[in-house]
């Protein structure tokens, strides 16, 4: 039977991530897939996941199956952490699960069985996965305006314009900050208008939060969550500990689900789970158990805190550092957009020709969007990178 079968692309995110690997060029610099990097282009394990996983190995007793929601602990931590006190705990479900790509797979589920013929907004452009993800699992997908690639704005009019025309009942995927690929988000006066439109029409906010931390602060990246939670009848908030945790391939995340009273939470809860069970059962636990510790651990938790301002600091610092060091090597083209983004990602805003040319003459590798992700940027690699992106650069007279 597998004859029938049509051989697929590689991914056009993680793909990069071999032919990066396989580049013999000693000069080569990896601005593809988004992990942190540190100045010496290191993914360390943080330092607080490090302890936790010491404490977790010399006192875990059992690898025991731990239930389909996984561990309540860990979840009522990531539950505070990405709602506080926004909204009463009996209308809020919150499982485990296998990262942030599981939570919208579980999350996609879920909708199905509520409304199997729910459409759920994502924006234009969103995360490369998104439409694959959500659209495999059966969902049908609109788009909305969201980046002007001219002006390296937000469409803010354009995208509630759109979504007024949304039926009642729409699904709006917005992301809680560091909005990937572009790396531009709404303003706190813009969540507002978000917020009334989303109440105005009716519709359903779904959230994934992949970054909280890289922005602003912890608090702040969950101005949105927060905002809507306070406001909004129901919603879906899928989690990631990827990033800020450092936690990629042990697969942490949540999923939120806010119901419009606590019976319809607890019905909706036996839902997620009855559905888990079909999919993968039960959740891993390493790295979520990881995350309960730091969580729960005043000391670890402060270092954690540190850890993600450190990795916010550097990110940041490498984006200002590629604008001045372009400003130099391309003056005549303006980059500014670069140090107005948040978190890893952002336009480099050039042709998917000269990202071609960038991987072949330069071992320069991004996504054809020209998405980079800033955190590979360095102090050693960021002059070869700037002189690389200017010779690919039109002469401007
Ligand atoms: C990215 O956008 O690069 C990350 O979220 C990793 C991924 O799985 O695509």
């Amino acid at each position: 039977m597998f004859e029938s079968l049509q051989p697929v692309a590689p991914d056009a995110i993680l793909g990069l991530i071999g032919e990066h690997k396989a580049d013999p060029r000693p000069e080569k610099i990896d601005l593809g897939v988004g992990v942190y990097r540190t100045a010496d282009g290191e993914t360390p394990v943080l330092r607080a996941v490090k302890k936790a996983e010491h404490h977790l190995v010399g006192t875990q007793t059992s690898k025991a199956y731990i239930g389909t929601a996984g561990d309540p602990e860990f979840n009522a931590a990531m539950q505070q952490l990405a709602f506080a006190d926004s909204v009463s705990a009996d209308r809020l479900a919150t499982i485990q699960t296998p990262g942030g790509s599981g939570s919208l797979r579980v999350a996609a589920g879920l909708i199905l069985r509520a409304k199997p013929d729910a459409v759920v907004w994502v924006s234009d452009p969103t995360w490369a996965n998104h439409s694959p993800l959500l659209g495999g699992a059966g969902l049908n997908l609109k788009v909305y305006p969201y980046y002007d690639a001219e002006g390296h704005t937000l469409r803010i009019d354009d995208m509630l314009k759109t979504l007024r025309g949304a039926d009642r009942g729409d699904i709006v995927l917005l992301h809680a900050c560091c909005h990937n690929p572009s790396g531009l988000d709404p303003s706190d006066d813009q969540w507002r208008a978000i917020a009334e439109l989303i109440q105005e029409r009716d519709l359903v906010p779904f959230i994934d939060s992949a970054y909280q931390g890289f922005a602003r602060d912890l608090d702040e990246d969950a101005y949105g969550i927060r905002y809507l939670a306070s406001r909004v009848p129901e919603m879906i908030v899928s989690s990631s500990c990827s990033k800020n945790f450092g936690l990629y391939r042990d697969r942490v995340g949540t999923l939120s689900v806010l119901a419009r009273d606590a019976d319809t939470c607890a019905t909706t809860n036996s839902q997620v789970n009855a559905f888990v069970r079909t999919l993968y059962s039960v959740p891993p636990d390493h790295g979520a158990a990881v995350v309960r510790i730091i969580l729960n651990d005043a000391d670890l938790r402060t270092e954690w805190v540190a850890e993600l301002d450190e990795m916010r600091t550097r990110i940041k610092g490498m984006a200002t550092l590629l604008h001045d060091t372009l400003k130099r090597e391309a003056p005549d083209h303006d980059f500014s957009h670069l140090t107005r983004s948040n978190g890893m990602f952002c336009f480099l805003g050039i042709s998917a020709e000269q990202v071609e040319r960038l991987k072949k003459d330069f071992g320069v590798y991004m996504v054809g969007s020209s998405r980079i992700n800033v955190a590979g940027i360095t102090p050693s690699n960021v002059d070869y990178l700037a002189s690389s992106i200017a010779a690919v650069l039109p002469a401007l007279s």
